[in-house]
Protein backbone atom coordinates (compact mmCIF):
# COMPACT_ATOMS: atom_id res chain seq x y z
CA UNK A 1 0.00 0.00 0.00
CA UNK A 2 1.43 3.67 -1.01
CA UNK A 3 1.18 6.18 1.36
CA UNK A 4 -0.74 9.30 0.40
CA UNK A 5 1.87 12.44 0.66
CA UNK A 6 1.24 15.59 0.68
CA UNK A 7 5.02 17.41 0.44
CA UNK A 8 5.15 21.33 1.45
CA UNK A 9 8.33 22.12 0.14
CA UNK A 10 10.63 25.43 -1.09
CA UNK A 11 12.17 24.00 -3.89
CA UNK A 12 15.86 24.21 -3.37
CA UNK A 13 18.31 21.71 -4.01
CA UNK A 14 17.36 19.16 -1.39
CA UNK A 15 13.63 19.40 -1.71
CA UNK A 16 14.63 18.60 -5.56
CA UNK A 17 16.09 15.26 -4.06
CA UNK A 18 13.59 14.49 -2.12
CA UNK A 19 10.49 15.49 -4.82
CA UNK A 20 12.61 12.69 -6.80
CA UNK A 21 12.75 10.15 -4.30
CA UNK A 22 8.57 10.47 -3.27
CA UNK A 23 8.29 10.47 -7.10
CA UNK A 24 9.65 7.03 -7.81
CA UNK A 25 9.22 5.26 -4.15
CA UNK A 26 6.86 2.56 -4.44
CA UNK A 27 5.86 3.15 -1.16
CA UNK A 28 4.84 6.71 -1.47
CA UNK A 29 1.62 8.59 -3.38
CA UNK A 30 1.59 12.73 -3.98
CA UNK A 31 -1.42 13.52 -3.19
CA UNK A 32 -0.24 17.18 -3.75
CA UNK A 33 2.73 19.55 -4.11
CA UNK A 34 2.51 23.06 -2.16
CA UNK A 35 4.86 25.72 -3.31
CA UNK A 36 6.51 27.96 -0.21
CA UNK A 37 8.72 30.59 -0.42
CA UNK A 38 12.33 30.24 1.64
CA UNK A 39 15.53 29.24 -0.53
CA UNK A 40 13.93 31.34 -3.26
CA UNK A 41 10.89 33.45 -3.56
CA UNK A 42 7.17 31.91 -3.94
CA UNK A 43 6.97 32.46 -7.54
CA UNK A 44 11.05 30.67 -8.61
CA UNK A 45 9.71 27.31 -5.89
CA UNK A 46 6.59 26.95 -7.77
CA UNK A 47 8.19 27.00 -11.20
CA UNK A 48 10.70 24.35 -10.11
CA UNK A 49 7.81 22.12 -8.62
CA UNK A 50 5.99 22.72 -11.63
CA UNK A 51 8.93 22.10 -13.55
CA UNK A 52 10.53 18.97 -12.00
CA UNK A 53 7.02 17.12 -11.67
CA UNK A 54 7.46 17.11 -15.68
CA UNK A 55 10.59 15.98 -15.74
CA UNK A 56 9.06 13.25 -13.16
CA UNK A 57 6.19 12.61 -14.51
CA UNK A 58 4.13 14.07 -11.62
CA UNK A 59 0.39 14.68 -12.04
CA UNK A 60 -0.46 15.79 -8.61
CA UNK A 61 -2.12 19.17 -8.07
CA UNK A 62 0.77 21.14 -7.55
CA UNK A 63 -0.57 25.18 -5.93
CA UNK A 64 1.85 27.92 -5.18
CA UNK A 65 1.61 29.44 -1.98
CA UNK A 66 1.33 32.93 0.22
CA UNK A 67 3.76 35.67 -1.23
CA UNK A 68 5.17 36.32 1.87
CA UNK A 69 5.58 34.71 5.88
CA UNK A 70 2.84 35.56 8.65
CA UNK A 71 4.94 38.16 9.58
CA UNK A 72 8.72 37.67 9.07
CA UNK A 73 10.10 40.39 6.16
CA UNK A 74 10.91 37.52 3.43
CA UNK A 75 14.56 36.56 2.88
CA UNK A 76 15.90 33.59 -0.03
CA UNK A 77 18.92 31.72 0.30
CA UNK A 78 20.11 32.66 -3.12
CA UNK A 79 23.69 31.75 -2.10
CA UNK A 80 22.82 28.38 -0.82
CA UNK A 81 20.55 26.92 -3.77
CA UNK A 82 21.36 29.37 -6.31
CA UNK A 83 19.57 32.62 -8.15
CA UNK A 84 17.03 30.18 -9.34
CA UNK A 85 16.47 27.45 -6.37
CA UNK A 86 18.35 24.38 -7.72
CA UNK A 87 22.59 25.74 -8.31
CA UNK A 88 24.05 24.64 -11.32
CA UNK A 89 21.06 23.09 -13.12
CA UNK A 90 18.79 24.11 -15.29
CA UNK A 91 15.31 22.89 -16.44
CA UNK A 92 12.79 22.89 -19.19
CA UNK A 93 10.13 26.46 -18.68
CA UNK A 94 7.31 24.02 -17.69
CA UNK A 95 3.99 23.71 -19.86
CA UNK A 96 2.05 22.26 -17.31
CA UNK A 97 -0.56 23.92 -15.51
CA UNK A 98 -0.87 25.36 -12.06
CA UNK A 99 -3.68 23.96 -9.90
CA UNK A 100 -6.07 26.95 -9.01
CA UNK A 101 -5.96 26.72 -5.28
CA UNK A 102 -3.68 28.15 -3.62
CA UNK A 103 -1.66 26.06 -1.01
CA UNK A 104 -3.50 26.14 2.06
CA UNK A 105 -6.37 24.87 0.15
CA UNK A 106 -4.72 22.45 -1.43
CA UNK A 107 -3.41 21.50 1.81
CA UNK A 108 -7.24 21.25 3.24
CA UNK A 109 -8.68 19.44 0.13
CA UNK A 110 -5.93 16.87 0.32
CA UNK A 111 -6.45 16.05 3.91
CA UNK A 112 -10.24 15.64 3.52
CA UNK A 113 -9.97 13.17 0.09
CA UNK A 114 -7.94 11.15 2.58
CA UNK A 115 -8.97 11.19 6.04
CA UNK A 116 -6.83 9.47 8.39
CA UNK A 117 -4.67 8.62 5.78
CA UNK A 118 -2.53 11.35 4.33
CA UNK A 119 1.02 12.07 5.49
CA UNK A 120 1.97 15.92 5.74
CA UNK A 121 5.70 16.72 5.05
CA UNK A 122 6.55 20.23 5.20
CA UNK A 123 10.26 20.62 3.99
CA UNK A 124 10.35 24.82 3.70
CA UNK A 125 8.47 27.07 6.06
CA UNK A 126 5.46 26.81 7.85
CA UNK A 127 3.62 29.73 6.05
CA UNK A 128 1.15 27.58 4.18
CA UNK A 129 0.49 24.65 6.51
CA UNK A 130 -0.18 27.94 9.14
CA UNK A 131 -2.91 29.21 6.77
CA UNK A 132 -4.17 25.90 5.97
CA UNK A 133 -4.71 25.06 9.81
CA UNK A 134 -6.90 28.75 9.45
CA UNK A 135 -8.97 27.31 7.00
CA UNK A 136 -9.58 24.08 8.71
CA UNK A 137 -8.76 23.65 12.78
CA UNK A 138 -9.38 20.26 12.28
CA UNK A 139 -6.34 19.14 9.93
CA UNK A 140 -4.56 17.79 12.32
CA UNK A 141 -7.09 15.05 12.75
CA UNK A 142 -7.42 14.71 9.47
CA UNK A 143 -3.59 13.67 8.87
CA UNK A 144 -2.21 10.48 9.44
CA UNK A 145 0.94 12.15 10.83
CA UNK A 146 3.09 15.13 9.72
CA UNK A 147 6.46 15.27 9.43
CA UNK A 148 8.92 18.52 9.24
CA UNK A 149 12.28 19.06 8.42
CA UNK A 150 12.82 22.20 10.86
CA UNK A 151 14.27 23.08 14.03
CA UNK A 152 18.31 22.91 15.44
CA UNK A 153 17.76 21.85 19.54
CA UNK A 154 20.92 21.32 21.15
CA UNK A 155 23.15 22.36 17.85
CA UNK A 156 23.96 25.38 16.00
CA UNK A 157 21.98 26.60 13.87
CA UNK A 158 22.13 27.12 9.98
CA UNK A 159 20.71 30.76 9.41
CA UNK A 160 21.06 32.63 12.77
CA UNK A 161 23.30 31.41 15.60
CA UNK A 162 20.33 29.63 16.74
CA UNK A 163 17.76 29.07 14.16
CA UNK A 164 17.56 27.07 11.26
CA UNK A 165 16.21 28.09 7.96
CA UNK A 166 12.87 26.45 7.49
CA UNK A 167 11.79 27.86 11.22
CA UNK A 168 13.94 31.09 10.91
CA UNK A 169 12.28 32.18 7.86
CA UNK A 170 8.26 31.91 9.39
CA UNK A 171 8.80 31.41 12.88
CA UNK A 172 5.33 32.62 13.93
CA UNK A 173 4.14 30.05 11.81
CA UNK A 174 6.00 27.52 13.08
CA UNK A 175 4.72 28.26 16.49
CA UNK A 176 1.37 28.16 15.31
CA UNK A 177 2.03 24.99 13.62
CA UNK A 178 3.90 23.29 16.65
CA UNK A 179 0.84 24.56 19.27
CA UNK A 180 -2.01 23.13 16.99
CA UNK A 181 -0.63 20.14 16.48
CA UNK A 182 -0.18 19.62 20.29
CA UNK A 183 -3.46 17.93 19.86
CA UNK A 184 -2.59 15.62 17.15
CA UNK A 185 -3.43 11.61 17.51
CA UNK A 186 0.26 11.41 17.26
CA UNK A 187 3.07 13.87 17.44
CA UNK A 188 4.69 15.42 14.79
CA UNK A 189 8.04 14.15 13.59
CA UNK A 190 10.60 16.91 13.74
CA UNK A 191 14.14 16.23 11.52
CA UNK A 192 16.45 19.03 13.18
CA UNK A 193 19.39 19.61 12.35
CA UNK A 194 21.62 17.53 14.74
CA UNK A 195 19.44 14.46 12.95
CA UNK A 196 19.86 15.65 9.30
CA UNK A 197 23.64 16.73 9.71
CA UNK A 198 25.19 13.04 10.24
CA UNK A 199 24.13 13.09 7.02
CA UNK A 200 27.16 14.00 5.11
CA UNK A 201 27.57 14.11 1.12
CA UNK A 202 30.90 13.23 -0.36
CA UNK A 203 32.99 13.89 -3.26
CA UNK A 204 32.30 10.02 -3.71
CA UNK A 205 28.20 10.38 -3.58
CA UNK A 206 28.51 13.48 -5.95
CA UNK A 207 30.50 11.14 -8.27
CA UNK A 208 27.73 8.57 -7.66
CA UNK A 209 24.64 11.14 -8.53
CA UNK A 210 26.72 11.54 -11.84
CA UNK A 211 26.73 7.89 -12.51
CA UNK A 212 22.95 7.97 -11.96
CA UNK A 213 22.46 10.59 -14.82
CA UNK A 214 25.10 8.01 -16.78
CA UNK A 215 23.13 4.72 -15.79
CA UNK A 216 19.37 6.14 -15.98
CA UNK A 217 20.06 8.26 -18.93
CA UNK A 218 17.16 10.42 -17.36
CA UNK A 219 17.35 14.34 -17.03
CA UNK A 220 16.42 14.80 -13.95
CA UNK A 221 19.46 12.59 -12.54
CA UNK A 222 21.55 15.51 -14.59
CA UNK A 223 19.54 18.13 -12.57
CA UNK A 224 20.09 16.67 -9.06
CA UNK A 225 23.96 16.25 -9.75
CA UNK A 226 24.26 19.68 -11.23
CA UNK A 227 22.38 21.55 -8.11
CA UNK A 228 24.29 19.39 -6.09
CA UNK A 229 27.71 20.70 -8.00
CA UNK A 230 26.49 24.43 -6.54
CA UNK A 231 25.42 22.91 -2.68
CA UNK A 232 28.88 21.63 -2.26
CA UNK A 233 30.17 24.83 -3.45
CA UNK A 234 28.01 26.80 -1.09
CA UNK A 235 29.32 24.42 1.94
CA UNK A 236 33.30 24.77 1.30
CA UNK A 237 32.37 28.70 0.95
CA UNK A 238 30.70 28.43 4.33
CA UNK A 239 33.22 26.17 5.62
CA UNK A 240 32.60 23.57 5.99
CA UNK A 241 34.94 21.67 3.39
CA UNK A 242 33.66 20.24 0.25
CA UNK A 243 30.89 18.27 1.15
CA UNK A 244 26.92 18.84 1.53
CA UNK A 245 24.63 18.44 4.53
CA UNK A 246 21.42 17.61 2.25
CA UNK A 247 18.56 17.63 5.28
CA UNK A 248 14.76 16.87 3.12
CA UNK A 249 15.49 13.76 1.76
CA UNK A 250 16.49 12.19 5.20
CA UNK A 251 13.40 13.41 6.61
CA UNK A 252 11.00 12.24 3.50
CA UNK A 253 12.65 8.94 3.22
CA UNK A 254 12.10 8.56 7.21
CA UNK A 255 8.31 9.91 6.70
CA UNK A 256 7.90 7.10 3.88
CA UNK A 257 9.54 3.67 5.46
CA UNK A 258 9.87 4.46 9.22
CA UNK A 259 13.21 3.66 8.74
CA UNK A 260 16.92 5.32 8.96
CA UNK A 261 16.34 6.58 12.17
CA UNK A 262 14.30 6.71 15.53
CA UNK A 263 12.16 8.94 17.38
CA UNK A 264 12.18 10.82 20.80
CA UNK A 265 9.54 12.86 22.42
CA UNK A 266 10.40 16.39 23.90
CA UNK A 267 8.58 19.62 24.72
CA UNK A 268 9.37 21.95 22.07
CA UNK A 269 8.39 25.87 21.11
CA UNK A 270 9.70 28.07 19.21
CA UNK A 271 11.24 31.63 20.35
CA UNK A 272 9.57 34.84 18.60
CA UNK A 273 11.27 37.59 20.75
CA UNK A 274 14.94 36.81 21.53
CA UNK A 275 16.94 39.91 20.39
CA UNK A 276 19.86 37.33 19.73
CA UNK A 277 17.51 34.12 19.59
CA UNK A 278 14.54 34.87 17.27
CA UNK A 279 13.41 31.48 15.36
CA UNK A 280 15.39 29.35 17.95
CA UNK A 281 13.60 26.01 18.50
CA UNK A 282 13.83 25.24 22.29
CA UNK A 283 13.29 21.42 23.66
CA UNK A 284 13.28 21.18 26.83
CA UNK A 285 15.17 18.11 27.68
CA UNK A 286 15.17 17.82 31.65
CA UNK A 287 11.05 18.90 31.74
CA UNK A 288 11.86 22.00 33.46
CA UNK A 289 8.74 23.97 31.61
CA UNK A 290 6.47 20.48 32.91
CA UNK A 291 4.73 20.12 29.73
CA UNK A 292 3.65 16.97 28.01
CA UNK A 293 6.12 16.07 25.07
CA UNK A 294 4.91 17.92 21.69
CA UNK A 295 6.86 16.77 19.14
CA UNK A 296 8.83 13.28 18.35
CA UNK A 297 12.42 14.13 17.31
CA UNK A 298 14.13 12.32 14.86
CA UNK A 299 17.06 10.69 16.81
CA UNK A 300 20.20 7.32 16.00
CA UNK A 301 19.93 7.77 12.39
CA UNK A 302 22.06 5.92 10.46
CA UNK A 303 23.45 8.37 7.35
CA UNK A 304 25.35 5.52 5.39
CA UNK A 305 22.62 3.30 5.37
CA UNK A 306 20.45 6.30 4.79
CA UNK A 307 22.86 7.50 1.38
CA UNK A 308 22.99 3.79 -0.37
CA UNK A 309 18.68 3.40 0.43
CA UNK A 310 18.50 6.73 -1.47
CA UNK A 311 21.14 6.39 -3.92
CA UNK A 312 18.88 2.71 -5.17
CA UNK A 313 15.86 4.40 -5.12
CA UNK A 314 16.97 6.99 -7.28
CA UNK A 315 18.75 4.39 -9.41
CA UNK A 316 15.90 2.14 -9.56
CA UNK A 317 13.04 5.09 -9.85
CA UNK A 318 14.37 7.14 -12.51
CA UNK A 319 15.44 3.82 -14.63
CA UNK A 320 11.65 3.42 -14.83
CA UNK A 321 10.36 7.12 -15.04
CA UNK A 322 9.34 7.68 -18.84
CA UNK A 323 11.24 10.41 -20.13
CA UNK A 324 9.63 13.83 -20.76
CA UNK A 325 8.86 13.94 -24.59
O1 LIG B 1 17.87 24.14 7.06
C1 LIG B 1 17.72 23.27 5.97
C2 LIG B 1 16.38 23.43 5.34
O2 LIG B 1 16.24 24.76 4.84
C3 LIG B 1 16.17 22.52 4.12
O3 LIG B 1 14.82 22.21 4.02
C4 LIG B 1 16.61 23.40 2.98
O4 LIG B 1 15.97 23.03 1.75
C5 LIG B 1 16.08 24.73 3.43
O5 LIG B 1 14.69 24.78 3.11
CA1 LIG C 1 13.66 22.75 1.93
Amino acid sequence: MSLPVLVDCDTGIDDAIALTYLAVHPGARLAGIVSTGGNVEVDAVHRNNLALAELLGIDAPISRGAQRPLVAEPMTADDTHGPHGLGHASVPEPTRATDPRDGAKLWVDAAHEHPGELVGLVLGPHTNLALALELEPELPQLLKRLHVMGGAINHRGNTGPTSEWNIAVDPEAAQQVIQAFTAAPSRPVMGSLEATETVRFTQDTLERFGDLARSTGHPMATVLVDALRWYFEFHEADGLGWMAHVHDPLVTAHAVTGDFARTSPLAVDVELVGTLTRGQTVGDVLGRWGREPNVDVLTDVRPAEFVEHLLAVLADGLAQVARPC
